[in-house]
């Protein structure tokens, strides 16, 4: 029997921590989902709670929030995906992973991520970290790239972030930045926590 995507995944953190699957959605898809990002999208924040602050020269994605107990009809695909994912990696390593979070993100022409953990030092209960990239056309030139590093500062990976395609690691290990995009580049992006989010 042909390994489902999952057990791919799955595979794959267990001999590396991360993973990169492409044609998760095709592009007609893609396409029937533009709508989702002409919501009132706001500037997205840095650090936690007290700590949160408004940088610019960090980050400059801007985003919006999506309950994933009650997403939109057109993105119900991402959350059955994650569900099933989050099966898996918890029958396969014991993650003890439970609720996630999860937002719509969009960088405008000229943005970029710098270099960051997705973990915080207060709060360790992000457990696992996914991106699914949802613009329906991306080149090497359109920049965007993310770029994965080993806690030592050394490349481990540099993505192209095709459409309809998803990418996953463990938040605690992969220091990671998205390179300055030239074209606006859109995800949905989260995290699946060790602890319940409600
Ligand atoms: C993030 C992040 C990576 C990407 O939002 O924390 O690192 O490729 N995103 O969009
Ligand atoms: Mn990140």
């Amino acid at each position: 029997m042909e390994k489902s995507i999952f057990d791919k995944i799955v595979q794959d953190i267990e001999l590396k921590g991360w993973s990169y699957q492409q044609n998760i959605v095709d592009n007609k898809f893609l396409m029937s989902i533009g709508d989702c990002f002409n919501q009132e999208f706001r500037p997205a924040r840095v650090g936690k709670n007290q700590t949160l602050q408004l940088q610019e020269s960090i980050r400059g994605d801007w985003i919006y929030w999506i309950d994933p107990l009650n997403p939109p009809d057109r993105l119900k695909f991402f959350v059955q995906f994650l569900q099933s994912l989050k099966h898996g990696l918890n029958e396969a390593f014991y993650m003890g992973l439970r609720d996630f979070e999860c937002h719509l993100a969009k960088y405008p022409i000229g943005s970029f991520y710098k270099k960051h953990l997705d973990r915080f030092e207060q709060d360790s209960s992000r457990g696992f970290s996914f991106i699914f990239y949802l613009h329906s056309e991306w080149n090497q030139e359109d920049g965007g790239e993310l770029v994965l590093y080993d806690k030592m500062g050394n490349i481990l990976e540099t993505i192209l972030p095709r459409p309809g395609s998803f990418m996953c690691f463990l938040p605690g290990e992969f220091p990671h930045e998205v390179k300055t995009a030239h074209r606006e580049r859109r995800s949905l992006t989260g995290w699946i926590h060790t602890k319940d989010l409600t």
